[in-house]
């Protein structure tokens, strides 16, 4: 089980950054919904390209949470060196990041009005916001610049993190990137990537992992809902290194609530 949830992480993940390689070429920071509405309708395979960058991408995290959830399980955290298990909860945030950022540079009315969302919570952190905002979002003055140099650093970073880390133990062969590209393509010719047009609606939702975020806007001040209260499992992960315990019935109750708040932030 462990082997094969790593090897579809780093399949995952390989495959989302070589279709976001294809689309790259298409795409235009300057212009980035021309660019998307392009690459779905007029670039060839262009859908299908842009369908299989995001089935990866939302693999990639799902395979991830359960690579997570299993080394809490079987208590794997004790027995590996202190950053090894960093470097599997940084990998988390990290892929979360680069899923929201790649929703704000496709920029239809999801990414635009996340991305709005995204430089308001930052602007909210106390004393370092205005600095935050600058170098990740600032999309109300500098359009998807940030996100887009973002989106692909990253990937950078966590490819180099996590995924050479796992070809050093020769966690991947070519028969489990094989299964893993044979999924997420059959996903691909099945299901197109959304895209909300502009107007379209009259609620306009984030990314489905946000909407809980987006709930408990209506309910909290921005610090604490978009940035304290999401930050909560990174820090239990961390914390479950010296107390097991706690860190578990933290993790549980954040998950339990959090799954309350995108239940209703999607029901609406
Ligand atoms: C070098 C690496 C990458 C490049 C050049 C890249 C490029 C792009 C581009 C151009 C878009 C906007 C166009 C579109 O939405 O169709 C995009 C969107 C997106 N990217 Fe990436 N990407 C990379 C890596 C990744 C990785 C590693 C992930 C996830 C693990 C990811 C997840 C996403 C998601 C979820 C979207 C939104 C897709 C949609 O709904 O249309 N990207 N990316």
């Amino acid at each position: 089980m462990t082997k094969w949830l790593s090897w579809g992480v780093t399949a995952t993940l390989l495959i989302a950054t070589l279709s976001g390689i294809i689309i790259s070429y298409p795409y235009h920071e300057e212009h980035p919904l021309i660019s998307t509405v392009g690459i779905e309708t007029v670039v060839p395979f262009g859908d299908f390209f842009r369908a299989l960058h995001y089935f990866s991408g939302q693999l990639t995290l799902l395979l991830l949470w359960m690579h997570t959830v299993e080394a809490l399980i079987k208590r794997r955290a004790q027995s590996r060196p202190w950053w090894s298990w960093s470097i599997l909860i940084l990998s988390l945030p990290a892929i979360l990041f680069i899923l929201f950022t790649g929703y704000v540079i496709r920029d239809d009315e999801t990414g635009f009005s996340a991305g709005r969302i995204a430089e308001h919570l930052a602007l909210s952190i106390p004393w370092v916001g205005k600095y935050m905002n600058h170098l990740f979002f600032l999309v109300s003055q500098d359009g998807v610049h940030r996100p887009w140099l973002i989106h692909v650093y990253l990937t950078g970073l966590v490819l180099g993190g996590t995924g050479l880390w796992h070809f050093r133990l020769r966690l991947l062969s070519l028969l489990d990137l094989g299964c893993w590209a044979t999924i997420c393509t059959a996903l691909s010719l099945v299901w197109p990537a959304s895209l909300v047009a502009p107007q379209e609606t009259t609620l306009v939702k984030g990314p489905w992992f946000f909407l809980g975020v987006q709930e408990l806007l209506r309910y909290l001040p921005p610090f604490w809902a978009g940035i304290a209260y999401p930050s909560l499992p990174v820090v239990c992960l961390f914390g479950y290194y010296w107390r097991p315990r706690l860190a578990t019935l933290s993790l549980l109750l954040w998950a339990l609530s959090y799954g309350i708040f995108l239940l209703m932030g999607a029901c609406r």
